[in-house]
Parts: structure tokens; sequence; C-alpha cells
């Protein structure tokens, strides 16, 4: 069995739509600790972007702003925490049904909140109008133990 690995991080950026790709690489590389699948990198890194992308397009609109990431793995787990101090959300389940969006004719396919729920294991969204919005997430990485004992296999074959 792996050893428990707990560890935090905090990112603060200016909410420039150039930081989304910035934000989802940061995060994936801290998150590569757990030693994740290459489809479990990805749905989190879809996710990090989606809750990113909702921060610089819909919290601060054209105003700029700090968007705030923090990052934590608990055992095999991680969470995630993507928060603005933009609009916030008025009806947060509104906002949370699939095609739901406040700017369609931007491109918005109001799908953002969907793709974060069924990419990550959990989601939770706080919001005050006026205040600002945190989105919290989690994944459970899963713990590749077959893996581990081909490579103890093979390590005493080739002794
Ligand atoms: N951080 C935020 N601050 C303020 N409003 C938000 C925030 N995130 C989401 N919203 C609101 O929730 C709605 C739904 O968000 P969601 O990400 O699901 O869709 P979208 O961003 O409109 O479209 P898509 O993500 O598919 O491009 C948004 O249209 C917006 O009104
Ligand atoms: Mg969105």
């Amino acid at each position: 069995m792996k050893e428990n690995l707990n560890n935090k991080m905090k990112l603060e950026f200016i909410s420039k739509s150039s930081n989304e790709a910035f934000a989802r690489v940061t995060v994936a590389a801290f998150v590569s600790q757990l030693d994740p699948t290459i489809e479990e990198l990805a749905d989190i890194k879809t996710a990090v972007s989606e809750a990113v992308t909702n921060c610089i397009i819909h919290a601060y609109d054209k105003r700029q702003g700090i968007v705030k990431i923090i990052a934590k793995l608990k055992d095999n787990e991680v969470i995630i925490e993507v928060s603005d101090n933009g609009k916030g959300i008025e009806n947060i389940d509104m906002a949370k049904e699939p095609l739901y969006t406040t700017k369609p004719n931007l491109e918005r396919s109001g799908m953002g909140f969907t793709i974060m729920e069924s990419f990550m294991d959990k989601l939770e969204i706080e919001s005050i109008v006026g205040l600002g919005t945190k989105v919290t997430m989690s994944k459970k990485i899963k713990v590749k133990q077959e893996n581990e004992n081909d490579e103890e296999l093979e390590t005493s074959e080739n002794k």
C-alpha cells in the first residue's frame, strides 16, 4: 500500500483567459503526486478549466479580479476549491441545470457545471450575490495495486 500523502497548495492569479491553461496545468502537476491515470488527470484538468473559465467570464465579466485555487491531497483523494470575489450566482440549482446559461450569445453551452459534476466525484457550489462564488470538487484517485505487484515481480525476477 502507498503511504498516505497529505499535501496542500494555493494559487492566485488575475482573471485573464490566458491564465486558464496555467491553472489547469499547475493543478495537474500538483495532483500527479497521487500517480493518477491519464484519464483521471484529463478529467481533473477539464473540471478545473471549466471552473476557472466561469470565474473569468461570469464572475468578473469584463472587469479584472483574482481567481483563487486551493488544492489538497488527502490519502488518495484530491479536493480542489476554485473561488472568486465576483458577482455571485442568484440561483445555484438553476445554474447547475444542463444547458442553462446566462450568456447564450457568447457561444456558451451551459454545460460547465454538468461537466464538473460528471468528471469529478463530488461538486459543491457556494455563492453569495455581490460577494463571490466558491466551487469545491473532489475526486478519488484509484490506487494501482496490480501495477505495484507487477513491478515487484519484475524486480525480483531481474535479481
Ligand atoms: N463563478 C461564477 N460567478 C458567477 N456566475 C457563475 C459562475 N459560474 C457559473 N455561473 C453562472 O452559472 C451559469 C452556468 O454555468 P455553466 O458553467 O454550467 O455554463 P456556462 O458557463 O454558461 O456555459 P459553458 O460552461 O458550457 O461554456 C452561467 O451561465 C452563469 O450564469
Ligand atoms: Mg461555464
